[in-house]
C-alpha cells in the first residue's frame, strides 16, 4: 500500500457518428482502391459526422453524458474539464467551455489543449497532475475532432485517412498504487512543415486567396511522417518502459494512437509485445486524432482487469508524441 496520490481512470465514454464512409464510397470521389488503403494503412472505414450544425463538441458532451451516466455522477461534481482537439467549433470560446455548458457542468473550468494526435496523451498527463496536487478531484479529460471539417475530399493523400470521433476519461484521485503511474511527452516544431493546416490563423488569417488555395484543409507529408511517427512513438515507449524496468510480460495492453496499422506493428515489435496485447481499431474508426486513444480505451473497457499496466503511446502534428504508464484501476 502507498499514501502516493494518485490520479485513476474510473470510466470511459464515447461517441462515433452513424454515418460510416467505406473504402468502397471513397473509390468513388478519388483515384484509390480498398486495397492500397487496406494494405498501407490498415483502415477499411471511418465514422463521419454529417448533421449540419453538429460539431466537435457535441460529440465531447456525448462521450462526457456516457460516462455522467454509467458513473451516475452529478455534472455539478466536475471539476475541470480538458478538450484535447484540433478541431474545435470556432477559435474561441474553447470547446471545454461549449461541453461544460452542454453537459451541465457549471462548477467546472476548462479549456483546450491542442497537440494534434497526441492531444489526448497531453491532456491525460495535465489532467493527473491537477488531480495529484491534491486540489482538484473530478476532471474529465476528453479527446474529440471531426476531421471531416478540415479534410479535402479531393485530395486522396489525407481523405482516406481521417475519421470523426470523442473519447473521454473521468479522474479521480487514487491512493491505492493504481492509475496514472508516468508519462514522457515531446515536442519539435521543426516537424511543422509535414503536416499542418496553413491558414484561418494569425499567420494567415482567412481570405478569398487562402481558401482558394485551399489551405483551411488539413496537410500532411506522408513519408516522412510515417518515418518521424515509427521511430517516436517505439522509442519513447522503449525509454518509458526501460525507465521503469518493464518488459512485455508485464504489459497486459498497448494503447496506439491509430494513425497507421504499420506505425503500432513496429512501436509494438520494439516493445517485445504479441499483436494480441495491442488494441487496434483503426479498421473501423480511421485516424480520430484526439480521438483515438480514448476510443480505444471506450472498445476494450470491458476486457480490461484492474492492476493491467497499460501504455498509450501517440505520435502526431507538431510534432508531438508521447507515451504513459497507467495501472487500470476497476
Ligand atoms: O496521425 C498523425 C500522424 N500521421 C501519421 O502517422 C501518418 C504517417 N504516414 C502514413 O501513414 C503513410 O505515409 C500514408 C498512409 C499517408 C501513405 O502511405 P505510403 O506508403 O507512405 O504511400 P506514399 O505516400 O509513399 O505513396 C505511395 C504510392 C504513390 O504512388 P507512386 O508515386 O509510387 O506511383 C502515391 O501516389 O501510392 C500512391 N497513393 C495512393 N494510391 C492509391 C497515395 N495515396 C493513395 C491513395 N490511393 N489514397
Amino acid at each position: 500500500m502507498t499514501t502516493t496520490l494518485r490520479a485513476a481512470i474510473t470510466a470511459v465514454g464515447g461517441y462515433v457518428p452513424e454515418t460510416k464512409l467505406t473504402n468502397f464510397d471513397l473509390e468513388k470521389m478519388v483515384d484509390t482502391n480498398d486495397e492500397w488503403i487496406k494494405s498501407r494503412t490498415g483502415i477499411s472505414e471511418r465514422r463521419i459526422l454529417r448533421e449540419p450544425g453538429k460539431a466537435s463538441s457535441d460529440m465531447g458532451t456525448e462521450a462526457i453524458l456516457d460516462i455522467i451516466r454509467k458513473k451516475n455522477i452529478d455534472p455539478l461534481e466536475i471539476d475541470c474539464i480538458i478538450c484535447a482537439t484540433v478541431t474545435p467549433d470556432m477559435p474561441f470560446p474553447s470547446t471545454a467551455n461549449l461541453i461544460g455548458d452542454k453537459v451541465g457542468a457549471k462548477n467546472a473550468f476548462g479549456f483546450d489543449l491542442g497537440a494534434a494526435c497526441s492531444g489526448f496523451l497531453f491532456a491525460l498527463t495535465t489532467g493527473a497532475s491537477f488531480i495529484e496536487t491534491g486540489r482538484y478531484k473530478k476532471v474529465i479529460v476528453v479527446g474529440v475532432d471531426k476531421m471531416s471539417s478540415i479534410i479535402d475530399y479531393t485530395d486522396r493523400a489525407t481523405c482516406i485517412l481521417f475519421g470523426d470521433g470523442a473519447g473521454a476519461v473521468l479522474l479521480e484521485p487514487s491512493t491505492d498504487g493504481l492509475g496514472f503511474q508516468d508519462a514522457i511527452l515531446k515536442s519539435d516544431g521543426s516537424g511543422a512543415k509535414y503536416l499542418n493546416l496553413k491558414a484561418g490563423g494569425s499567420l494567415k488569417p482567412a481570405s478569398f486567396e487562402t481558401v482558394m488555395a485551399k489551405e483551411h484543409f488539413a496537410f500532411q507529408d506522408g513519408q516522412p511522417v510515417f518515418k518521424f511517427a515509427v521511430k517516436g512513438m517505439a522509442d519513447v515507449s522503449a525509454e518509458l518502459m526501460e525507465k521503469h524496468k518493464l518488459t512485455g510480460d508485464d504489459i497486459a495492453w498497448l494503447v496506439p494512437h491509430q494513425a497507421n496499422l504499420r506505425i503500432i506493428d513496429a512501436t509494438a515489435n520494439r516493445m517485445g509485445l504479441t499483436m494480441e496485447k495491442v488494441m487496434i481499431n483503426i479498421q473501423k474508426y480511421g485516424n480520430t486524432t484526439a480521438a483515438t486513444i480514448p476510443l480505444c480505451l471506450w472498445d476494450w473497457e470491458k476486457q480490461l482487469n484492474k492492476g493491467d499496466n497499460l501504455i498509450l503511446a501517440a505520435f502526431g502534428g507538431g510534432f508531438t508524441w508521447g507515451a504513459s504508464w497507467i495501472k487500470w484501476a476497476y
